[in-house]
């Protein structure tokens, strides 16, 4: 009896506790976010898709790392995320492991051997339309495999051929496409029919409705050599012969031999330090972290929280940092193995400090209008970021791309997936804007082998020698002012980080001299403010999609999946 009594009471205190273990979680949630986000203690994976977000949740609930998780991942984007997840394209990998080792994995793309300075201008020396991002020769020798390989090669844990099981599943089975896909196949129609010639993958007669199951074959039997035989079963044998022969029958440029060159690079991370916190960003040939680091510097020196938040002093303290970092970008940023960026002095102090010399608060400093630059507007900045972390505390930041909505739009007939159009965030002409409005010069034109500039961002911090954020975004030149909005937003104004994603964003990109905003980001007493001291402010769609983490100060990791597309979060 006396037992009896004692093991109930056992149990009573057992509840009790979780009872008060869980008040506590929801409350000590409610102090960091102000709302009731889920966290998790094992691991999560934020990212564009639901789909994928389950096939990497699986994979770390089946003992695999982030690292597994995020090539799970990467492979199942080329299935369900077709705009931007890829196999045909290329990115970059932030990396930090638990115990603090950080590192980068570079798997961008490169133009081919055949490339040259001038190959998209006419004999007058003008941009041809549409030539850097429509068809074969916008095609950069694609890095998504490669680094895939890599990174499970030094960082895997489980077997690579399970990693690739659920997206070949994804495309065997099919999965019901959303009305936004529906709509953006649709939308592609003609031109897929167009550069395609007959080969039906991703085209519908009837046109595309929501829940209609895509099911890619051809992708499948892709995957499958991949699943045996690694890099080799993308450059090398079937698919890169299928890969040479779209590209011979359509005036393209890449051969087998830059396939089977084609080699993924570890770089050392760039580290920087914003009041107190550790940023561990990309180096080159992404500009976004140099530019990143540029801007957290910058911002260093001022008292962010004081200026209310999207008021006219902070809005002007985030632009003018902007304009000066973009046209740094512009004239320093290239492919590292081709031309040094001077790094070490862009990201001095003194530097930054004196850049902002000329700043007023009583009016806009205009970019020059020597290099006036303009948005073509006609392209979506589809590129995708997914941020992981597992039980352990490693952390993976990837963002990758085919560089515009489903890239060059051209399929690899008889393989079953899309090819990007990188060749144009290279410098095609000095001075001439590519698709995103950014501008470059010599340390960016085009050379055989070299790899272009990008803005991906992929981003991890750190906090007193713990983890503490995982970001990323897609947008083109958006992508790196996301990436800082993301962090100020947690660092200076205490945002939970589903808020700090989900708020509206600002953007300003040096050329052309215009404020970017999403609607009502600023209100319209600031925008007046700002336009009196002489801003031009330019409305426009979503800037950004960003996908983050938080490990919170009790140990929980927190997400921030982006309201602005399908995004989610998932953990356990
Ligand atoms: N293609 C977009 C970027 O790399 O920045």
């Amino acid at each position: 009896m006396f037992k009896q009594i004692r093991k109930k009471d056992f149990k009573i205190a057992i509840s009790a506790f979780s009872l008060l273990l869980f008040l506590f979680i929801a409350c000590t949630n409610h102090q960091i976010g102000k709302e009731n986000a889920p966290i998790y203690r094992n691991g999560m994976v934020v990212t564009a898709n639901p789909l994928a977000s389950k096939v990497g949740l699986e994979i770390l609930k089946k003992g695999g790392n982030a690292v597994d998780a995020a090539v799970a991942v990467q492979f199942a984007l080329a299935v369900v995320y077709p705009n931007a997840g890829n196999i045909g394209g290329g990115g970059f990998m932030v990396y930090r492991s638990s115990t603090g080792e950080s590192n980068t994995l570079d798997f961008r793309e490169k133009a081919p051997e055949a490339a040259s300075k001038n190959m998209y201008l006419d004999s007058a020396g003008n941009p041809i339309a549409n030539l850097s991002t429509e068809g074969h020769l916008a095609v950069g020798v694609p890095g998504s495999v490669a680094g895939m390989w890599q990174a499970h090669q030094k960082y895997g844990k489980l077997d690579w051929k399970d990693l690739i099981q659920p997206a070949i599943k994804l495309a065997k089975s099919g999965f019901k496409i959303t009305q936004i896909q529906a709509e953006e196949l649709n939308s592609e129609d003609s031109i897929f029919r167009v550069l395609n010639s007959g080969y039906g993958y991703l085209v519908n007669e009837k046109q595309w409705k929501k829940d209609d199951l895509l099911i890619q074959n051809d992708l499948v039997e892709t995957l499958k050599l991949i699943q045996e035989q690694g890099r080799d079963g993308f450059y090398k044998g079937k698919t890169a012969d299928l890969i040479a022969d779209e590209m011979m029958r359509n005036k393209g440029l890449i051969t087998k031999r830059d396939l089977v060159n084609y080699q993924a690079v570890w770089r050392k991370p760039l580290i920087g330090n914003y009041k107190g916190y550790k940023i561990i960003a990309m180096p080159p040939p992404s500009s976004g972290g140099v530019a990143l680091l540029q801007l957290l510097g910058t911002l260093e020196n001022y008292p962010l929280a004081k200026y209310p938040f999207h008021g006219d002093s902070s809005t002007q303290i985030f632009v003018e940092a902007e304009r000066r970092a973009y046209a740094d970008r512009a004239t320093y940023l290239g492919d590292p193995d081709f031309y040094q960026a001077p790094i070490k002095n862009l990201l001095s102090k003194s530097y930054l400090k004196n850049r902002m010399n000329n700043f007023s608060f009583d009016k806009a400093t205009p970019s020059s209008e020597i290099l006036a630059g303009d948005f073509k507007g006609k392209e979506s900045e589809q590129t995708t970021h997914f941020s992981i972390t597992d039980k352990d505390g490693n952390a993976v930041a990837i963002t990758t791309t085919l560089n515009g909505s489903f890239g060059a739009k051209v399929f690899v007939k008889g393989a079953g997936f899309l090819l990007n159009n990188e060749m144009d965030d290279f410098s095609v002409k000095p001075g001439t804007p590519n698709m995103y409005g950014l501008v470059g010069g010599e340390a960016n034109a085009i050379q055989p082998n070299k790899r272009m500039l990008s803005s991906m961002t992929p981003t991890i911090v750190e906090k007193d020698g713990k983890l503490f954020m995982v970001v990323g975004s897609p947008g083109g030149s958006t992508i790196i002012t996301t990436v800082l909005q993301t962090i100020t937003n947690v660092i200076d104004y205490q945002m939970s980080i589903q808020k700090a994603v989900n708020v509206k964003r600002v953007h300003h990109q040096w050329l052309p001299d215009l404020i970017y905003i999403e609607k009502d980001a600023l209100d319209s007493l600031t925008s007046q403010k700002l336009t009196h001291k002489g801003y031009k402010i330019l409305e426009r769609g979503n800037i950004g999609r960003c996908d983050a983490i938080l490990l919170n100060k009790w140990g929980y990791y927190e997400g921030g999946a982006d309201p602005r597309g399908d995004d989610s979060k998932m953990g356990y």
